[in-house]
């Protein structure tokens, strides 16, 4: 959604006035998806307009007329004095954070017609990134993390790719996560592949470092395993969510 208060501002004046408040998007493939999920975007800037609407010419039609009124170009060292490395497309943008509230109403909403993910205490930023991008490909209603790291921290957001906006992504604690039966993920569990995920389910995956936490496992109806030889210990966090997010979506849950 573009921002009709925009007017002529300066469009670095308007970067420097809500940098703080919003978050970043760092190149092309993320603003592109943050406009198709309705990110609301109140600044946007190119170090070449041609070869930014070029690239949505080719890559991203649906969008090209919204960036084509959103992005403003900036000389190429303006550009690099606002983000922390400049991306090949030189493109960047600000969007809104959605509101906590509108993510909980949605998060809690019931009957659910996707499963919520659930990162028990994540350390990685990249695994979480990775798993937002993975959560909005499958239409998941939403990420949840426990624990310390922030979801939206610009790093995740990077990896993310722009698809914080197509799925609802808040920390919270074990005793708030929304309703519906726990599957929770460890390789002690029952073999997935005799299971059928419900849409209603909230899929509990735990810490790179430490697995599932003692609160989790508390709160678990189910614990599911993925196939794996004896010898091998454990997968990657967000490699283990793909697995788990294509098992529901193969086994009848709404379709990607
Ligand atoms: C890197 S693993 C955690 C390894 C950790 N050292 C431990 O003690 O569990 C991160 C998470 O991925 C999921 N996971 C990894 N391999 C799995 C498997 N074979 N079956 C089920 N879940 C798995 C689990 O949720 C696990 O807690």
């Amino acid at each position: 959604m573009t921002d009709p208060s925009r007017g002529a501002t300066d469009p670095l004046t308007t970067w420097h006035r809500l940098a703080a408040s919003c978050v970043l998007l760092d190149g092309f493939h993320a603003l592109k998806h943050a406009v198709r999920f309705h990110a609301r975007v109140p600044v946007a800037v190119t170090t070449d307009r041609g070869a930014a609407l070029a690239l949505a010419d080719e890559l991203a039609p649906d969008v090209r007329d919204t960036l084509d009124t959103l992005l403003t170009e900036v000389p190429d060292d303006a550009y690099r004095a606002l983000v922390p490395r400049p991306h090949p497309t030189g493109v960047a943008a600000l969007a809104e954070r959605p509101s906590r509230e509108t993510n909980l109403e949605t998060l809690r909403r019931t009957p659910r017609t996707a499963p919520v993910v659930v990162l028990d205490n994540p350390r990685n930023l990249g695994n979480a990134g990775a798993v937002i991008r993975l959560a909005a490909g499958f239409g998941a209603t939403g990420v949840v993390t426990t624990g310390t790291l922030d979801p939206w921290h610009p790093t995740v957001v990077r990896g993310g790719a722009g698809l914080h906006f197509a799925t609802a992504v808040e920390r919270l604690t074990v005793a708030e996560l929304p309703p519906g039966p726990v599957f929770a993920l460890d390789p002690e569990g029952d073999d997935i592949r005799g299971l059928k995920l419900p849409d209603d389910a909230v899929l509990a995956f735990g810490s790179e470092r430490t697995g599932l936490s003692a609160e989790l496992r508390a709160r678990t109806d189910h614990l599911v395993s993925l196939p794996m030889r004896p010898q091998v210990s454990s997968y990657n966090l967000a490699t283990s969510v793909a697995m788990t997010l294509y098992h529901w979506s193969a086994t009848g849950g709404a379709s990607a």
